[in-house]
């Protein structure tokens, strides 16, 4: 099962769920569901049987009774792409029939969309190995020169605004149920800077921006105070849903745990492709950790440029700290040490406007 389910999209794009129809031997829908539910847990799916359908929502499994092959659907818009997709790297030189129908048994085939491809790639495979031998081996492609930067940019994988609304939608972690909305990144696509914080807090939760209330304005004051514009710096968070225990009218802040950043991570992942910036600033030990892919501490890390996949990237505290710490001395010198931090980012940009 874990091998032959295969899922078609309904719904619309951003609010696709993914429907598979599967006919199982045995009782195993049940005791299967967790391996999908950890497999795809930020896509909304449903596998259809005849005795039992298990469902994910992203937070939880549930199951129903069974239904018929009628209610799934028969096709989805990748499925041509997939089965072109499954021809191609179909190896005739290397077809062993046997170990490929062990493989695959051909009793999954019926609810497989590449399995009517199967026979007639297997009957030309002999006319297909003649014709690669006797074909000239392929030549290398030519390099291809360096595209400017500008141009990178505007064809970056995706696009802010796709992404946020895709992630208006998001459910990878349960975080979404109590926030008010998704509070995605914000700031220009061909920003130079990307600056991580924790998660939104109360205010960015209700105004659906990144660092606007009282943190937003301290991280203001020190990025002008660094030299660097805050409109033209892309701020997101680790976590873009705010994590809050409810108190009589005050919702008090919680840190996000592991799971919560993981589950998150591939917005991070994919705000990085988009924007592609020079330097990454990671603020504080969740946004450290978002960015680094592990846990990484903030002390030892602290304001140095570090080289994370062809990025650079710079670890500070989070600006939240500095509000926090009771001592006035203490906040002021912490306070100056952040700014600091912060003019390296300045001073990176200024190296590379300078070498353009
Ligand atoms: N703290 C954060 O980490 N992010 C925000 O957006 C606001 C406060």
């Amino acid at each position: 099962m874990h091998a032959f389910v295969r899922f078609r999209e309904i719904g619309r794009e951003h609010k696709a769920h993914f429907v598979a129809w599967f006919e199982p031997e045995h009782h195993i829908v049940e005791l299967a569901a967790p391996f999908f539910a950890r497999r795809f847990a930020d896509m909304p799916w449903s596998i259809l049987t005849p005795d039992l359908c298990a469902h994910w929502d992203g937070h939880a499994v549930s199951l129903t009774p069974g239904v018929a092959k009628s209610e799934a659907p028969s096709s989805d818009r990748l499925e041509e792409t997939w089965r072109r997709y499954y021809a191609s790297i179909f190896n005739p030189a290397r077809l062993k029939v046997k170990a490929m129908q062990n493989e695959m048994p051909k009793k999954y085939w019926r609810n497989l969309p590449e399995a009517s491809l199967i026979k007639p790639l297997i009957e030309t495979a002999e006319r297909a190995k003649s014709a690669m031998t006797a074909s000239a081996a392929s030549q290398p492609h030519k390099p291809q020169k360096r595209r400017e930067p500008e141009i990178t940019r505007t064809h970056a994988e995706d696009d802010i605004e796709t992404l946020r609304e895709e992630a208006e939608s998001c459910r990878a972690c349960p975080l979404w149920k109590d926030a008010t909305q998704t509070v995605f990144g914000e700031g220009p696509q061909n920003a130079r800077i990307m600056l991580v914080g924790e998660q939104p807090g109360d205010r960015e939760d209700l105004a659906g921006k990144p660092f606007v209330g009282p943190t937003g304005q301290m991280l203001d004051r020190a990025l002008q105070e660094a030299g660097i514009d805050r409109s033209k710096v892309y701020v997101t968070n680790a976590v873009k849903h705010f994590k809050f225990l409810p108190r009589g009218k005050i919702r008090l802040h919680q840190k996000p745990d592991t799971s919560e950043i993981k589950a998150c991570r591939p917005w991070y992942e994919r705000e990085l492709a988009a924007i592609r910036p020079e330097l990454v600033v990671a603020m504080g030990a969740t946004a450290a950790q978002s960015v680094f892919g592990k846990i990484t501490p903030v002390n030892k890390t602290r304001g140095r440029l570090i080289d994370h996949n062809g990025t650079s990237a710079l670890v500070t505290v989070h600006p939240t700290y500095l509000l926090r710490l009771p001592d006035a001395r203490a906040r002021d010198m912490e306070y100056q040490r952040f700014v600091d931090d912060l003019k390296i980012a300045a001073a990176v940009l200024q190296k590379s406007a300078r070498a353009a």
